[in-house]
């Protein structure tokens, strides 16, 4: 299974054009275990994706029971509701409690099974926002050291990790250390993205730690707890990777994860690029594997340019990765709907960068050869990957205001082999 001679190497002549082809699986908002996570290694191998970003802890729950820090299993990993169906709203609250965790041996099994298929796996501690499920578990990390719940509820929370309280600090370093070794990590997520700094502003301890630093600047704040994680895992030699929102200033250090486009984000990322940034492209707009077609059609993610405009030092791109958010996603049919075939695209980028086949070659060397690649032809048909544009506003509508499952269940009637 894992050794070369269950390879198809003609598929992937060469040597690629990206050292870094990655798929990152959230589990918080959805949990998948263990046998998901190998199945869902199994088609990464076959498309020879080397990256495993395990997105294990945000909001809406923490995954992995660590011996070391019990309440994060007893609370963190467990909420009482969950709002699934126009994206995020309340008025389609499923009561049904909702738990899931991997032991510290399943972590490290996978460790070793992605090992054997030439994958690394990049754990992400997302912090100081996305942090509600470890404040749950562990109120006094928090500015106010309020008890709060694990929420159901999706978007950008205020809950962050007190960045003047010194004990919290040493808190979460801890359990970045426990996890990096858990997974004897070689590269690090701290995540960094979409944080509030309101609790921070008001907060005594924050604004203490401020005047300390001699800032009046709250983003300081934020900057001073980016730089005590990354320089934490220096020290063993673990390279961060950070949210390009994250990142106010140029650091050589540590890489850059290119996902939100908007604004004048993409401009700062390209400015990084060309000063010697080693940057991920993960752009929301053509790699967010939980957008329906309607949204992000297979074309547009397949003919998408990772060399930014504006990047003179293309080599400072390392590579390319396609995220899946799981707000929307809660069962493995619909992961491998939504993602297979943007990972075949995906692939294709990173091995052969410019010089991939035009986009029908590519479906048609897709559809012979995805029983190899999935382990079952699919067969989505490209009504369904490109859908005409006529279709997608009312689509696109009900699927954010509605039923985040609309496309998938119009699909599902005429793919019955999706696999379960
Ligand atoms: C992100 O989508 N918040 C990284
Ligand atoms: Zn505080």
């Amino acid at each position: 299974m894992g050794n070369e001679s269950s390879l198809k190497k003609e598929l992937f002549p060469g040597e690629p054009v990206y050292g870094y082809r990655g798929a990152m699986l959230d589990v918080s908002r959805h949990f998948f275990g263990a046998d998901a996570v190998r199945r869902l290694l199994d088609v990464m191998y076959r498309l020879r994706l080397n990256k495993f970003h395990w997105h294990f802890a945000d909001d809406q729950g923490f995954r992995i029971a660590l011996k070391d820090y019990p309440k994060l299993e007893e609370i963190a990993a467990r909420r009482s509701f969950t709002d699934y169906g126009g994206f995020g709203k309340k008025e389609f609250r499923d009561n049904t409690p909702y738990a899931g965790v991997y032991t510290e041996e399943e972590v490290r099994g996978i460790v070793a099974y992605a090992a054997e298929r030439g994958i690394e796996v990049i754990p992400e501690l997302d912090m100081p926002g996305h942090l509600s499920a470890i404040i749950a578990a562990y109120p006094e990390l928090s500015c106010s050291g309020e008890q709060i719940e694990v929420p159901g509820t999706f978007g950008v929370l205020e809950n962050t990790l007190c960045i003047g309280n010194d004990n919290a600090m040493r808190f979460m370093d801890g359990l970045l250390h426990t996890l990096a070794d858990l997974f004897s990590a070689k590269t690090f997520h701290l995540g960094f993205d979409e944080v509030l700094l309101t609790h921070l502003e008001t907060c005594p301890k924050c604004q203490s730690k401020m005047r300390e630093l001699g800032t009046d600047r709250v983003e300081d704040l934020k900057l001073y707890a980016k730089n005590f994680f990354r320089d934490s895992l220096k020290k063993r030699n673990i390279k961060a990777i950070l949210y390009n929102d994250g990142m106010e200033e140029t650091d050589a250090s540590v890489i850059c994860y290119h996902w939100d486009d908007r604004d004048k984000l993409r401009e700062k990322t390209v400015q990084r690029i060309n000063e010697g940034q080693q940057t991920i492209i993960a752009n929301c707009g053509y790699f967010y594997m939980d957008y329906p077609y309607v949204w992000t059609p297979l074309k547009k993610s397949y003919q998408f340019n990772p060399v930014l405009e504006g990047v003179a030092k293309p080599e400072n791109i390392i590579g390319v990765e396609a995220p899946l958010w799981t707000e929307s996603v809660k069962s493995y049919s619909k992961l491998a709907f939504n993602t297979y075939y943007r990972l075949a695209a995906l692939a294709e980028i990173g091995w052969f960068g410019e010089k991939r086949r035009p986009y029908d070659e590519f479906m048609k060397h897709l559809y012979e050869n995805e029983a190899y690649f999935f382990g079952e032809k699919l067969n989505i048909p490209d009504h369904i990957l490109n859908p005409d544009p006529s279709r997608c506003a009312d689509m696109k509508n009900k699927w954010l205001m509605e039923d985040m499952d609309c496309e998938f269940n119009d699909a599902k009637k005429i793919l019955p082999a999706l696999p379960a």
